[in-house]
């Protein structure tokens, strides 16, 4: 039985790698999201591999923020991105653009006012809209490209320039942040951020496993990485946990 399953699995990682530009050996298909999803075997790794490596509840991690505040733009790029790339196997991420935006309900619409004006409303609809059309290995990176791009163009600009290189429908996603269902979709946002217990006091504001505490704010500001490794229950951490597994005692003594 478990001989067959094996060669089952190994019959669709050979027929699907056919189809595929997956340049890595198959040792290394599971090694991470993005080499499987290249190599077309998600389904495989996280019946089989995945499941085994995560032996504890991921970390839940929320990120509200709003598109054009620099702090937000600066927590994306340096921190979350770069620990959502290292560690995004053992989190449980959930962002949520909207920040200290404010909303009125004229007829059906949703009105949004925002704090860096009415061009972070469209940024922070365009981000709601690749939210819900995209997968989170698929809106991450974009969203990311649109925050680093948004320090010098405008939202709508950003969106374009940066849907190519993310594979993200571009198309879709901006008549999206015309209609009124990402008017919803954004109306979501405001609910989600209006839930917050304690109230946001500023953006970008971090939740670990639903708290907010300044401590955590802290060292989310500082080295998310490291703070996600060491909520992490489980006892296999992701390689990159490794560097914080143990002080470094290495020191030249005199
Ligand atoms: C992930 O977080 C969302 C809320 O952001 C929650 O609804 C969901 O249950 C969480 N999933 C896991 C596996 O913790
Ligand atoms: C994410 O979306 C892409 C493009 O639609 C798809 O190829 C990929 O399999 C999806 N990945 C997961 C983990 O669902
Ligand atoms: C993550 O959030 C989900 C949904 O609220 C909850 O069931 C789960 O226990 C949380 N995980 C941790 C590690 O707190």
């Amino acid at each position: 039985m478990k001989l067959l399953s094996v060669i089952v699995i190994l019959v669709n990682f050979i027929s699907t790698s056919l189809s595929t530009n997956c340049n890595f050996p198959p040792d290394l298909w599971c090694s991470s999201k993005e080499i499987a999803e290249l190599c077309k075997v998600t389904e495989q790794c996280a019946a089989n591999s995945w499941n085994v490596k995560l032996d504890g509840p991921l970390v839940n991690f929320t990120l509200y923020y709003e598109s054009l505040c620099p702090y937000c733009r600066e927590f994306i790029v340096d921190q979350l991105f770069p620990a959502y790339q290292a560690v995004g196997e053992i989190m449980n991420l959930t962002i949520v653009p909207y920040g200290n935006a404010q909303e009125t309900l004229h007829g059906s619409l949703w009105a949004y006012t925002c704090q860096h004006g009415p061009n972070e409303c469209v940024g922070n609809l365009i981000d709601s809209c690749a939210i819900y059309y995209m997968n989170q290995s698929f809106y991450m990176p974009y969203i990311y490209c649109m925050e680093k791009a948004t320090a010098t163009i405008d939202p709508i600009t950003a969106a374009k320039k940066c849907g190519p290189p993310n594979s993200a429908p571009v198309g879709g996603i901006l008549e999206c942040a015309k209609t009124v269902f990402g008017n919803r979709l954004e109306h979501e946002m405001a609910v989600k951020t209006d839930a917050l217990q304690p109230q946001h006091q500023y953006v970008p504001w971090v939740t670990l496993n639903g708290v907010h505490t300044e401590k955590i704010q802290d060292e989310a500001s500082n080295h998310l990485i490291k703070l996600i490794c060491e909520t992490y229950q489980g006892s296999k951490k992701p390689e990159a946990c490794k560097t914080f597994e143990k002080p470094n005692t290495n020191r030249c003594h005199k």
